[in-house]
């Protein structure tokens, strides 16, 4: 029979060869065979029904199982039964349906064939079984068909970031190849879940089969602890922790570690594959050198761009406290974007360097899965709306995503999502500021602008770009091995050491200045770095320029008295709309002057203007023109702290009261003086 012929080609597998669905069992044969003899007796005794039994499909395919190992006894016990008088025919009714199911089984299956894509040494977990036919349960009565084709785990893999473990469960195609897919834990915990995941991607498994699987896959995953490889994966690059010290770095798909470390894998999920695509290597580090490097080195903006590179991998194991952003503004075709993709060149391909043209759940779940790697950003001209910057900046520098919402579970009517975290330095260029998208003063101290023309011509930045995109990837990784053979401890103290001496250096440029030294104490223990990993020193004076940047960030940083000037400027502009000192009593006897001092003003009364004293402005006004000129409501108050507007002992909210056109109204109090310091 071809069954045997099949065994017979398998001479190495002796043992193997029982039969199809089954691998084994001698023990499921030694029931098997107990069953004959039970019948062979009841039917000794006149129980002709005890043949019929057999013809129920489970015990059909066990007899062809028996009759495929142990043919001759198969055959001796049919003869046996037919010779029983009446047997006869209900023995050929079994022989027939033998026959007639065994074509509609699948081929000789052996555990063999599925045993050699199994872990090694897998056991089943009772009562399943785990045959080339498919997944069994074995019962009193019989071995249970579960799926019609073999299922199993060949990976046990742990989330490092705490997203949760997942298995790797493969089972037989359609075609025969076999498919492998990452399930979450909590996905294969859930019949309902695991079908969706499953059935999708081909898996025999149905709802009703569901609960058998889910237990299968538990209770294999247990039994075999010792025997699934365990791997590390990761859904986010950059740093891997492991008790909260940097074990090893993913830069794109490839990781790197130390050299006991077995790695992580980047978890296969199609937005973080395409992203990381990006993230290998090109060229060669002399070439980078040669191309790149040597003929930016002249600008400040490229070393200062290219450390801030490094400077973003060091934030979190160096804690250098919340995310910055470096900008390169100024007019067109000044190289500002070619020193982006010279200086995206340490870790990626500078032409996936995306634009300002997008979203802002886009960039959050960008920065999100780089985490510790830069966040790169060109041309703020391209953004949809202004103030999408300003969100973006802002957003960015909070280090962590928006807080959303999700249906909630346990009674409970609304849940919170995990929000994303990051920790990186952001990377822009734009003709206009970063900083001139937003009013936050804050934002002023987390945005280092860097002026002055990039490059030297227009010939550098061709070859610059050129030289980028043909040698990348070099610099990052060099800079990761050397930090993981090396001292944090040391570079620690470098920073606390750098950020002394120039909170020192900047402190009479005021607290914006201050805090914009932390920054570049950051750039400057990252360019100790680039320059221990082997790249030359720099061929122009980097921290003069990042100190001027410094400085010229804390000049418009003085958001309150801005806005106050803006406020004073449109009070200049609009001066027809406030009433005036002498207007309270109008000389009621000449009707016509009445009437010019009453006539309704154009857009309404905005204030009044108290000659040589002071310019009140009404409440709604100044909220309005605030408002307008893109300051924020908590200006007032610093107005108030700056003594920019007068108060009385009866002020609401920093209000006065006073008389506009026989009205009372509450009004802002500008003293005059104010008006000739500033305006
Ligand atoms: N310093 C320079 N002098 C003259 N030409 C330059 C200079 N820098 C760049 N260019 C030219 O301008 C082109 C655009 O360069 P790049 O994209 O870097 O400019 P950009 O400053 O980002 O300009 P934009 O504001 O338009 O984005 C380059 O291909 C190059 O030929
Ligand atoms: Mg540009």
């Amino acid at each position: 029979m071809m069954r045997d012929d099949k065994h017979d080609e398998r001479p190495i597998k002796p043992d193997v060869g029982a039969i199809a669905g089954v691998y084994v069992l001698d023990d499921q044969t030694d029931t098997t065979r107990e069953q004959m003899t039970q019948t062979a007796a009841a039917v000794a005794a006149g129980d002709l029904q005890a043949i019929t039994a057999w013809l129920e499909p489970e015990r059909i395919r066990r007899l062809r199982q028996m009759t495929a190992a142990h043919r001759d006894e198969v055959a001796h016990w049919l003869g046996l039964l037919g010779n029983v008088r009446g047997g006869g025919k209900r023995v050929t009714e079994l022989r027939r349906a033998l026959k007639a199911r065994a074509d509609d089984l699948p081929d000789a299956v052996q555990r063999g064939d599925v045993g050699a894509d199994l872990p090694k040494g897998w056991q089943d977990p009772k009562p399943y079984i785990c045959s080339a036919a498919g997944l069994y349960r074995d019962t009193e009565q019989g071995a249970v068909r579960i799926t019609s084709r073999p299922i199993w785990i060949d990976q046990y893999l742990s989330e490092v970031n705490g997203a949760g473990d997942a298995l790797r469960i493969c089972w037989r195609s359609f075609g025969g190849g076999i498919v492998r897919r990452i399930v979450p834990r909590a996905v294969a915990a859930s019949s309902r879940e695991l079908v969706a995941e499953l059935a999708t991607h081909g898996a025999s498994i149905t709802s009703v089969s569901a609960s058998d699987v889910v237990r299968y896959l538990d209770e294999a995953t247990t039994k075999n602890e010792a025997r699934i490889p365990r791997r590390d994966v990761s859904s986010r690059l950059g740093w891997i922790y492991r008790d909260g010290e940097p074990r090893g770095f993913l830069a794109g798909r490839e990781y790197i570690g130390r050299p006991d470390d077995p790695g992580v894998d980047l978890m296969s999920d199609d937005g973080v594959e395409s992203l990381a695509a990006a993230y290998g290597t090109a060229g060669t580090w002399a070439g980078y050198l040669e191309e790149v490097v040597r003929p930016a080195s002249s600008s400040a903006a490229f070393w200062l761009s290219t450390y801030n590179q490094i400077a973003s991998v060091l934030v979190r194991p160096l804690d250098l406290g919340t995310p910055w952003f470096i900008d390169r503004s100024g007019r067109t075709s000044q190289g500002k974007s070619t020193i982006g993709k010279a200086a995206a060149a340490v870790w990626q391909d500078p032409r996936a360097v995306p634009s300002w043209n997008t979203s802002k759940a886009g960039v959050e779940a960008r920065a999100a899965t780089l985490r510790d790697l830069p966040l790169m950003l060109d041309d703020s001209k391209e953004a949809r709306r202004p103030d999408d910057v300003a969100a973006v900046v802002y957003m960015h520098g909070n280090g962590t995503g928006a807080i959303r919402g999700k249906p909630g579970s346990n009674g409970r009517a609304v849940g919170l999502r995990a929000t994303e975290k990051w920790s990186s330095a952001g990377d822009s260029s734009g003709e206009q500021r970063l900083t001139s998208f937003t009013q936050d003063a804050g934002a002023r101290a987390r945005v280092l602008c860097l002026i002055g023309s990039p490059l030297a011509s227009g010939e550098v930045a061709r070859r610059v770009q050129l030289g980028a995109e043909t040698h990348h990837g070099h610099l990052g990784r060099r800079v990761v091995r050397h930090l993981l053979a090396g001292d944090w401890g040391d570079l620690k103290a470098r920073f606390a050491d750098e950020s002394k001496r120039l909170t020192r250096a900047l402190k009479a440029d005021g607290a914006v200045a201050e805090r914009l030294g932390r920054i570049v104490a950051a750039l400057k223990v990252a360019a100790y770095l680039v320059h221990a990993v082997g790249v030359p020193e720099p061929e122009c004076d980097v921290w003069a320029a990042a100190l001027a940047s410094c400085r010229h960030g804390s000049e418009d940083a003085d958001q309150p008295l801005a806005a106050l000037r803006y406020v004073m400027q449109r009070c200049a502009a609009e001066r027809a709309r406030f009433w005036h000192t002498g207007c309270e009593k109008p000389a009621a006897q000449d009707p016509a002057e009445d009437e010019r001092l009453y006539r309704p003003v154009h857009g309404g009364f905005a204030g009044r203007w108290n000659h040589e004293k002071s310019v009140d402005i009404l409440e709604y006004v100044v909220r309005e023109w605030l408002r307008r000129g893109g300051f924020d409501e908590g200006t007032i108050e610093r107005w108030h702290e700056s003594g920019y507007i007068e108060t009385t002992a009866s002020s609401r909210g920093r209000t006065v009261r006073t008389r506009i056109a026989g009205q009372t109204a509450s009004v802002y109090r500008i003293p005059m003086s104010m008006f000739e310091r500033y305006a």
